[in-house]
């Protein structure tokens, strides 16, 4: 019951930093590029991804707490692992980046980082969906 509770809110704030990473690259492009609310985005995805890597590392630590050790993951979800925990870093660091320096970029520059941290999202959210399939 405990344990179900602990998976299920972690999977809450999951879900939302999901929903933050991809939602809010996709909505500073689309429909048209909003370099006036970029800043705002960027913050939304960089806190969606820290929820990303922070909810992540607590399902893992809420394995080991239940069970004492690490899920047995087979070779596809330890990729699909791999993917997600490499777009989670990238991510992170290309919105704080654009947070620390965008203001000097020019549009096509903005353009091309909102679309990076799109496919990161993408590439993500598809990693996510092997890995719950192929543990
Ligand atoms: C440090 C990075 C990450 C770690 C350690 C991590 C870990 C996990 C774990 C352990 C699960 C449960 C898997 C299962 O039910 O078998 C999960 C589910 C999920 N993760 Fe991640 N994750 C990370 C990053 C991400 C990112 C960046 C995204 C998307 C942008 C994402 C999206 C999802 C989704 C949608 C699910 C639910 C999958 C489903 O049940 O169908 N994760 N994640």
């Amino acid at each position: 019951m405990s344990e179900n509770l602990a998976y299920a809110l972690t999977q809450v704030a999951h879900n939302f930093g999901a929903a933050a990473v991809l939602g809010g690259a996709v909505f500073a492009l689309w429909p048209v590029l909003r370099l006036e609310y970029g800043r705002s985005f960027a913050w939304l995805i960089l806190i969606g991804w820290g929820a990303q890597i922070a909810s992540g590392a607590v399902f893992g630590l809420t394995s080991f707490y239940y069970y004492g050790e690490m899920p047995d993951l087979s070779r596809v979800a330890m990729a699909a692992l791999a993917v997600k925990v490499a777009a989670a870093i990238v991510g992170f660091l290309l919105a704080a980046f654009y947070l620390a320096r965008g203001r000097e970029w020019d549009r096509v520059r903005v353009k091309h980082t909102f679309q990076a941290l799109a496919a990161l999202a993408a590439a993500a959210l598809t990693a996510a969906a092997f890995l719950r399939w192929f543990s």
